[in-house]
């Protein structure tokens, strides 16, 4: 992959910059799946040679242009947060069983469960002994943030208790899984940046509403027509069972009284056997037309705006404007 920033920087100046650290980054990503081990080489280089976006890696080194961007724990720091992410793809991928990731084959198809849960593992190894260069606070957040992911996939597996409203467990589980990396991908970039304790509250708190605006946004994308662009296969989580925000709002419609026969029609559908290709890409097609889906990115946009709105004590700049293209891009995106 051609290391470039995953969407338009407004200052060209920091888009160079930050081109070139991420191409740094890149070059140390690749040492660190390395291994003598020729099946673990391959499988643990599988996903990080099919490309991904970058953005935690991204994150971390624009929140660290809040304070001294340059120094060398920032890379680390870069390192340790697209690492840990890889990890959790492969174990994701085996707990959704989906087909496709970043546009090739997922690693269980290829070489099996149990080696792609074993090669998350190992890059998860990787990931701590990176981190373990950067000191214990790393190691004590590292820690914490996969005890969190870890969770948030846990309660997304077993669901809501028997009267929690499932909108809202939903959108913790979205916090847990996917806002806990984000978040601490921007505080590590600010903490190795030499910032102060309030900017490290300033960009966690930025990062934990920009990793659920995020996530919904990626609901929105497991509906989209073209699995070419998106590198995963259409109404993965559909097939699976997997809850989405645009399916609880449509259970949540249903459960009152304002829903109508229409949507009462399309939840029969989506509960019904979606095993058939052509089965899951009609209730695809249909659920993408349902207003569920335009209310999702609405949701998405009011996490983003929130999150900028976390931005407000930072000094104006390239950086914090940096920030805020970074969460209008996050919602916006098609991959
Ligand atoms: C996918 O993350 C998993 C989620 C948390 C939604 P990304 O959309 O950042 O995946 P890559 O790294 O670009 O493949
Ligand atoms: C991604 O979650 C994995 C984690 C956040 C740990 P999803 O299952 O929602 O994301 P995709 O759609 O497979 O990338
Ligand atoms: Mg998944
Ligand atoms: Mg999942």
């Amino acid at each position: 992959m051609t290391p470039t920033t995953a969407f338009p920087l407004p200052d060209p100046a920091l888009a160079e910059l930050l081109t070139a650290r991420l191409a740094v980054v890149e070059e140390r990503l690749r040492d660190a799946v390395a291994h003598a081990d020729v099946l673990a080489d391959a499988t643990a280089r599988h996903l990080v040679n099919a490309g991904g976006k970058r953005l935690r890696p991204l994150l971390t080194l624009l929140a660290a242009q809040l304070g001294d961007g340059q120094r060398p724990e920032v890379l680390d720091a870069a390192v340790v947060v697209e690492l840990t992410h890889l990890a959790t793809l492969y174990h994701d991928d085996v707990m959704d069983s989906a087909p496709l990731r970043r546009g090739a084959p997922a690693a269980h198809e290829v070489w099996g469960n149990s080696v792609a849960i074993l090669t998350g593992d190992l890059l998860f190894a990787r990931a701590s002994s990176v981190v373990a260069g950067l000191g214990p606070e790393a190691v004590r957040l590292q820690a914490a943030t996969f005890e969190r992911l870890c969770l948030g996939q846990l309660h997304e597996t077993v669901g809501p208790q028997d009267g929690e409203d499932p909108v809202g467990h939903y959108l913790q589980v979205l916090s847990d899984k996917t806002g806990s990396l984000i978040a601490t991908s921007a505080r590590f970039g600010a903490m190795f940046a030499g910032c102060p304790p309030e900017i490290l509250r300033t960009v966690t708190g930025y990062g934990e509403k920009v990793g659920v605006a995020f996530q919904l946004a990626d609901d929105v994308i497991d509906l989209s027509a073209d699995g070419a662009r998106t590198g995963k296969t259409p109404g993965t989580d559909l097939r699976e069972r997997v809850p989405t925000m645009p399916v609880l709002l449509l259970r949540a419609r249903v459960a009152g009284d304002a829903a109508s026969e229409a949507d009462r029609a399309l939840l029969t559908q989506l509960d019904s056997d979606l095993s058939d290709d052509a089965a899951l890409s009609r209730a695809v097609s249909a659920l993408r037309a349902h207003p569920v889906v335009a209310q999702t990115r609405e949701l998405a946009v009011t996490w983003a705006q929130d999150a900028v709105a976390e931005l407000r004590p930072l000094p104006a700049g390239p950086a914090r404007d940096a920030l805020v293209a970074f969460a209008d891009a996050l919602v916006d995106r098609a991959s």
